[in-house]
């Protein structure tokens, strides 16, 4: 039977062994060692992309594999083949597929018909590659992260629903500072919770980001507007304005507290250049890591 990793539950049974690979091959980066020998990787793009693009691209190459990047409009998805039959033939060509889309169902449809492991690159629902990437940080700063309080603050989005999953399995606390109406989604707020409990972790969500950031560890937040919202921008800087992660929010948290953020980054919007800058951002440690979390995901799914 074939692997996907679509959202973070798909990763709730081996999470810690999945991260503790990921933190074996970024300390065995240089080493000859090619598990994926062969294999490729089919890439679908709906949506724009540095760090997930490049990131796959290089882990596969590193791994002794081999990717494709394609972008939706190119293919003949882009001029209306079904998503089914696009993972029918893409099937027969590759070893996985990772796949950016908008819609969450497509990226399940893909699922359905591929019979090869399909990876979610980022929809609008869920972004599990991100969180894995940002669970390793954490755990490199921390040495550990259960009991470790993160707090996210802004728009209840994709990254925010699995970080709220993935925090939760892994025994962390979360505390999330959303605008009424901006809030994550209340079945994963659901989920999450009952993960939360049976780990004896803590999700909360609240309306203030003050009262989210209050004593936390972490402090993450991501972009007002994310992809396929453009036309919201002026409603959304007005409604999140409240919500940036600057000096004065970070005095709330603990004095050690790291400054998280997927990126891009909107400068001077949900994130100061003072904070991102600073000492305590671990920004570009995210961006590493998407890397050799992936090259772990890769192995997983597709060695
Ligand atoms: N964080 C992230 O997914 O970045 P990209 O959009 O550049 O891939
Ligand atoms: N929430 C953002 C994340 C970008 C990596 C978006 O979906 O655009």
């Amino acid at each position: 039977m074939k692997r996907d990793l679509i959202t973070m539950l798909d990763v709730q049974d081996d999470i810690l062994d999945i991260l503790d690979l990921a933190d074996r091959m970024k300390k065995e980066r240089n080493k000859d060692h090619q598990p994926l020998k062969g294999k490729t990787l089919a890439m679908i793009f709906e949506k724009s992309s540095t760090r997930t693009r490049v990131s796959f691209e290089v882990g596969m190459i590193e791994l002794g594999g081999f990717a494709v990047t394609l972008n939706s409009k190119d293919l003949q998805m882009g001029r209306g083949e079904t998503v089914a039959d696009t993972a029918r033939v893409l099937s027969r060509y590759v070893s996985g597929i990772m796949y950016r889309a908008y819609e969450h169902s497509m990226v399940l449809e893909l699922a359905k018909y591929a019979t090869v492991p399909i990876i979610n690159g980022l929809d609008n629902f869920e972004h599990p590659c991100q969180i894995m990437a940002d669970l390793l940080t954490v755990k490199e700063r921390f040495g550990r992260l259960s009991g470790i309080k993160m707090a996210y603050v802004g728009d209840g989005n994709n990254v925010c629903n699995s970080l709220m999953l993935g925090c939760s399995m892994v025994g962390m606390d979360i505390s999330c500072g959303c605008p009424k109406g901006y809030e994550p989604d209340p079945g994963v707020v659901a989920k999450a919770k009952e993960i939360a409990w049976k780990r004896g972790s803590k999700l909360e969500l609240m309306e203030s980001p003050h009262q989210a950031a209050q004593g936390a560890d972490v402090v993450y937040t991501d972009v007002w507007v994310s992809m396929g919202q453009e036309e919201e921008s002026r409603m959304r800087q007005k409604v999140f304005n409240p919500y940036q992660v600057n000096a004065k929010l970070l005095s709330v948290a603990n004095p050690r507290a790291i400054v998280m953020h997927c990126l891009p980054a909107h400068r001077g919007m949900e994130i100061t250049d003072e904070v991102i800058d600073s000492e305590r951002s671990v920004v570009l440690d995210q961006a590493e890591n998407r890397l050799h979390a992936q090259k772990a995901i890769l192995v997983t799914l597709m060695g």
